[in-house]
C-alpha cells in the first residue's frame, strides 16, 4: 500500500492552467476524494498521478519513489507506476470477454498463465461477477460493466487506486447501490485511493478526507463532517449546499459566537436595525465588530413559522422577534419526505426546507384537501437555526464562484 505525496503540481494546456500549485498528501490505505465543479482540474490531477499527463511543475512521489518531477526531469511511464484506474466511461474492450478484460493488466505485466485465472476470478468475486466471466463484455448492464472495470483495476493489486467519476454514467438507483458497494469494498481492500467526483454525497459517504477544488486549486481539505459543517470559504459553502446567503455585519462577539445583523428582514421594532442572529465564530482570523460578512445557511437551517410566531411542523422553534424574518411564499415544492419553499423576503429569494407532515395514519385523507402548511402566496415567518450557519468575511467577489449574482442575495 503506497502513500502519495504531491508537491506544487501545475499543469497547463496552452493558456489554460488546469491545476495550479497543488499540494496533497494521501496516507497509506487512505481514501481521499477530489470534489469540485466541472473544469476545476480533478481529472487532470488524477491523470498526472497515473502518468497519463506530464505536469509543467511539481512532483509526485508514490510509496517513496518519485514517479514524476518536472524539475529533476523524472518521468516514470504509467505501466511502471503500479496504479489501477477506473474511468467514467468503463473503457472495456468490446471484443473481449469479461474474463479477458479483467486479465488484460496481468497479461501486460506478463504474469504467468497459471496465476492469471485465480487472480481474475478473485477480482470478479470481489465485485460479485464470478458467474459472468465467459460473457462478452458488451452483453452487460452499465452497472455490471462498471464492476468489470473495477475488477480490472483491482486485479493486479496495485499500490494505488484512482477513480474518475466511476458512477456518473449510472442511473440514480444503480448509482446509490454501487456507492454502497464501493463503500464496503474500500473497507475490505484498504487500498490507497484517490477518487474524483462532483457529487457531494459520493464524496461524503466514501472518503476519509475530501479536497474541495476550484479553478485548479485546493480550497479546503478535511474530514467529510468538517467540510460539510464548517466550510472555510464562501465557495466551499456554496458548493456544499448552503443555499441561502445573507449580507450582514458583525454587531457583537461573545464566547464562541458572533451576533450578525442581517440586511434583510423585518426589524423587531420600528427604528431598530435588521434582525440579529447568532452564528458560530469560526472564522480564521477572528472578525471584529463592524466587519462586513456573508452569513450562509442551508435550507434545512431555516424553519417556517406562522406570522404570529407559532412554530410549524417538526422543527419550528419558539418565537424570537430578533431572529425571525418574514416573507411571501412564491413556490412550494413537495419532495415526499420534505417540503421546500421559495420565499421572497424584501426582493431576495430564500429556500426553506421543512419535514412534510405525514398525516394521520388512520385517516384515509380527503383527496381534495391539501395537507401542506403554507400555500403559495401566503405569508411565512422564517427562523434561522444559529448552529447551522457559517460566516465568511465579505470580499468583493467570492473566490471560485464564476457568477456571484446567481448565488448570493447581495443587492
Ligand atoms: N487535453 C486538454 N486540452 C486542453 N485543455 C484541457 C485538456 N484537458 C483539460 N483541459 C482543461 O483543463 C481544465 C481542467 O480540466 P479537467 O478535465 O481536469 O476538469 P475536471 O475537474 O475533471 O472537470 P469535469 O468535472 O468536467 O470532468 C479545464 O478548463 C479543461 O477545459
Ligand atoms: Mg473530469
Amino acid at each position: 500500500m503506497g502513500e502519495i505525496v504531491i508537491k506544487g503540481l501545475t499543469k497547463r494546456y496552452g493558456p489554460v492552467t488546469a491545476v495550479e500549485d497543488l499540494d496533497l498528501d494521501v496516507e497509506s490505505a487512505e481514501f481521499v476524494t477530489l470534489l469540485g465543479p466541472s473544469g476545476c482540474g480533478k481529472t487532470t490531477t488524477l491523470r498526472c498521478i497515473a502518468g497519463l499527463e506530464k505536469p509543467d511543475a511539481g512532483e509526485i512521489v508514490i510509496d517513496g519513489r518519485t514517479v514524476v518531477s518536472a524539475e529533476k526531469g523524472i518521468f516514470v511511464p504509467p505501466e511502471k507506476r503500479d496504479v489501477g484506474m477506473v474511468f467514467q466511461s468503463y473503457a472495456l474492450w468490446p471484443h473481449m470477454s469479461v474474463f479477458a478484460n479483467v486479465a488484460y493488466p496481468l497479461r501486460m505485466r506478463r504474469v504467468p498463465r497459471r496465476e492469471v485465472r485465480p487472480s481474475v476470478m478473485e477480482a470478479l468475486g470481489t465485485v460479485g461477477l464470478a458467474d459472468y466471466a465467459g460473457r462478452p463484455a458488451t452483453m452487460l448492464s452499465g452497472g455490471q460493466q462498471q464492476r468489470v472495470a473495477l475488477a480490472r483495476a483491482l486485479v493486479a493489486r496495485p499500490r494505488v487506486l484512482l477513480f474518475d467519476e466511476p458512477l456518473s454514467n449510472l442511473d440514480a438507483r444503480l448509482r446509490a447501490n454501487m456507492r454502497t458497494e464501493l463503500r464496503s469494498l474500500r473497507t475490505r481492500i484498504q487500498a490507497t485511493s484517490v477518487y474524483v467526483t462532483h457529487d457531494q454525497v459520493e464524496a461524503l459517504t466514501l472518503s476519509d478526507r475530501i479536497v474541495v477544488m476550484s479553478e485548479g486549486r485546493a480550497h479546503q481539505t478535511g474530514r467529510p463532517q468538517e467540510i460539510y459543517v464548517r466550510p472555510r470559504t464562501r465557495f466551499v459553502a456554496d458548493f456544499l449546499g448552503f443555499d441561502n446567503v445573507f449580507d450582514g455585519r458583525v454587531v457583537g462577539v461573545r464566547d464562541g459566537w458572533y451576533d450578525i445583523e442581517l440586511k434583510i428582514g423585518t426589524p423587531a421594532k420600528r427604528g431598530d436595525a435588521g434582525p440579529v442572529i447568532a452564528a458560530p465564530a469560526r472564522t480564521e482570523p477572528p472578525l471584529e465588530v463592524g466587519a462586513a460578512v456573508w452569513l450562509a445557511v442551508r435550507s434545512s437551517g431555516l424553519s417556517p413559522a406562522y406570522p404570529d410566531g407559532s412554530p410549524v411542523g417538526g422543527k419550528g422553534g419558539g418565537a424570537n422577534g430578533r431572529r425571525a424574518i418574514t416573507g411571501a411564499v412564491v413556490a412550494r415544492m413537495y419532495l415526499g419526505e420534505d417540503v421546500e419553499y421559495a420565499v421572497d423576503v424584501d426582493g431576495h429569494r430564500l429556500i426553506v426546507r421543512d419535514r412534510a407532515d405525514p398525516g394521520d395514519p388512520g385517516d384515509p385523507g380527503d383527496p381534495q384537501k391539501d395537507d401542506l402548511q403554507f400555500a403559495e402566496g401566503s405569508e411565512m415567518r422564517i427562523e434561522i437555526d444559529p448552529r447551522r450557519t457559517a460566516v465568511f468575511e465579505r470580499t468583493s467577489q467570492p473566490s471560485g464562484v464564476a457568477d456571484p449574482d446567481s448565488l448570493t442575495l447581495t443587492r
